[in-house]
C-alpha cells in the first residue's frame, strides 16, 4: 500500500512531489540545502546581508477549493499547523471542499493635506478634479492600465480634529491586478501629490498606501459533515456545538479574539510566507478590519447548517501578488507558486483565506475538546528524541514511549536511544 506523504521520509516526499505536481527539477531543488535562496540574491534584496535564515517549508495535503485539488506549501516553524490544516481539509472535503474567492484588487492609498483654511471647499476641488486626475494617472502607468488595472476613484475624508489640526485625507483608489500593489500605489500618490496642492492650496504631508485592504477581501466557506467530526468518546454534535460556543466567547470577547485570529494567522501567514509575500502587510490588514466594527472580533463565524453540518466561514484583507517583489525572485517562491498552480492574485487569495478557515477549525476542535496540550506533546516528544540523538527511524518509538511515560525529558529520551542502541548492537 502506498504510504501516506506524511509518513514519507524527505527524499519519497519530494518524489510524491514530482509525480504529482508539475515540478521541475530546478523547482524541486528550490526546496533543497544546495537550491533556494543564495546569499548573492538575498545582498540584493535586502542591506547589511550576512547570511540566510531557514525555516521549515511543509506541504499541507487535501485541499479541495473552488473544485480544484491544490497542494498547499506551507512556511512555519510551529508543529501542529501543517498536519491540523491537512486534517481540516479533509473533512472539509467530505462536505464539498471550500468555495472562495476575492471582493476585488483594490487598494487604497492616501494623501494627508494639511495647512487648509476650508477643508470642505478643497475636498470639493478635488472631486470636482477627480476624472481629469484619474485620467492623468492612467496615462502617468499605461502598463498597470494595458493589464486591466488602473486608478478607479478619489475619495475624500474631514477630520475636524486631530492633534496636528484639521486635515483633509484624499483616498486613491487603484486596481492593481496580481501585483501586491504597494510600489504601484505609492508612486502613483507621490506623482498626484504636487497636483493636489495646486488645486488644494494646501500642502500633502504623507503619501502611502492604507494596509487596511477592505476593499480586497479574500473570503472562504466550507460545510463540515456533523458526523465526520466525530472522535474518541465526543460525537459530531458535540464537537460541532463546542466549536460553535467557542467561536462566540472569540465573538464577545477581545482578549480571546486576538489569540483566535492569531490561530487563523498560523495558517495565513504560513502560506504568505511561502509565497514570497509581505506577511506584516497581511497582518496589519487583518488586525485592523478584525477592529473595523469598533470592537476587535473573530475573523471567522461558525454556525450550523439546515442539514446539522457545521458551516464556517472567514473574510479578511488580502493584499498577496503573483508578480514583482520577492515572489518571482525568490527561486523557492517561485516553485510554491507553480506548486499551488496559481495565476492570479485573487486564486492565490482565496487559497490563503481557505487555510485560515481550516487553521481555525483546527484550534477550535482541540480547544472544544481534548485540549491543544495533547496534539503539542506528541510533536514536542519528537523534537525531544531528536534532540536526545533518535535516528529517523527510532523517533516515532522513543516519541511515542516519552508521551506514554509522561516524562517528555531529555535525560529520559538519551537513555531510550542508549537502550535502543544497546539492543540493538546486542
Ligand atoms: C496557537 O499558535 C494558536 C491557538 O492559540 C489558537 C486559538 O487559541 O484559537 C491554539
Amino acid at each position: 500500500m502506498n504510504k501516506k506523504f506524511h509518513q514519507q521520509s524527505l527524499s519519497e516526499r519530494l518524489k510524491s512531489l514530482e509525480l504529482q505536481a508539475n515540478l521541475s527539477p530546478e523547482d524541486l531543488l528550490a526546496y533543497q540545502y544546495e537550491g533556494g535562496l543564495d546569499a548573492e540574491t538575498a545582498n540584493a534584496m535586502v542591506e547589511n546581508v550576512v547570511g540566510l535564515y531557514s525555516l521549515p517549508l511543509g506541504i499541507a495535503q487535501n485541499f479541495v477549493i473552488n473544485d480544484r485539488e491544490v497542494l498547499i506549501p506551507m512556511v512555519i516553524e510551529e508543529p501542529s499547523v501543517i498536519a491540523g490544516v491537512s486534517f481540516m481539509a479533509k473533512l472539509a472535503r467530505a462536505g464539498g471542499g471550500f468555495k472562495a474567492g476575492i471582493t476585488s484588487q483594490q487598494m487604497i492609498g492616501q494623501l494627508q493635506v494639511l495647512d487648509l483654511s476650508d477643508l470642505q471647499a478643497a475636498a470639493d476641488q478635488v472631486l470636482a478634479q477627480a476624472g481629469q486626475l484619474l485620467q492623468e494617472l492612467e496615462e502617468f502607468q499605461p502598463n498597470l492600465v494595458r493589464r486591466g488595472g488602473g486608478p478607479i476613484d478619489i475619495e475624500t475624508h474631514i477630520f475636524n480634529e486631530t492633534a496636528a489640526g484639521a486635515m483633509l485625507i484624499v483616498h486613491l483608489i487603484v486596481d492593481v491586478k496580481d501585483a501586491m500593489g504597494a510600489n504601484l500605489v505609492n508612486s502613483m500618490l507621490e506623482y498626484l501629490a504636487p497636483k493636489i496642492e495646486a488645486l488644494t492650496g494646501g500642502r500633502v504631508h504623507l503619501r502611502i498606501l492604507s494596509n487596511l485592504a477592505d476593499r480586497r477581501l479574500a473570503w472562504a466557506r466550507s460545510h463540515f459533515p456533523c458526523q465526520r467530526l466525530a472522535f474518541d468518546d465526543y460525537t459530531g454534535e458535540q464537537v460541532r456545538d463546542g466549536i460553535i460556543e467557542a467561536w462566540a466567547f472569540a465573538d464577545a470577547d477581545p482578549y480571546r479574539a486576538a489569540t483566535h485570529n492569531k490561530g487563523v494567522m498560523n495558517g495565513v501567514d504560513a502560506v504568505v510566507l511561502a509565497t514570497g509575500n509581505d506577511w506584516r502587510a497581511i497582518e496589519a490588514g487583518a488586525h485592523a478590519y478584525a477592529a473595523r466594527s469598533g470592537q476587535y472580533r473573530s475573523l471567522t463565524t461558525w454556525s450550523v447548517a439546515e442539514n446539522g453540518d457545521l458551516l464556517g466561514s472567514i473574510e479578511l484583507p488580502m493584499a498577496v501578488g503573483v508578480v514583482g517583489g520577492a515572489t518571482r525572485v525568490h527561486p523557492t517562491a517561485r516553485a510554491n507558486l507553480k506548486l499551488l498552480g496559481v495565476e492570479t492574485a485573487a486564486e492565490l487569495g482565496s487559497i490563503i483565506a481557505s487555510v485560515g478557515l481550516a487553521q481555525n477549525l483546527a484550534a477550535l476542535r482541540a480547544l472544544a475538546t481534548e485540549g491543544i496540550q495533547k496534539g503539542h506533546m506528541n510533536l514536542h516528544a519528537r523534537q525531544v528524541a531528536l534532540a536526545a540523538g533518535a535516528t529517523p527511524e527510532q523517533v516515532e518509538a522513543i516519541a511515542a514511549q516519552l508521551v506514554a511515560e509522561d516524562k517528555i525529558q531529555l535525560s529520559r529520551a538519551q537513555e531510550l536511544v542508549a537502550q535502543w542502541n544497546g539492543n540493538n548492537n546486542d
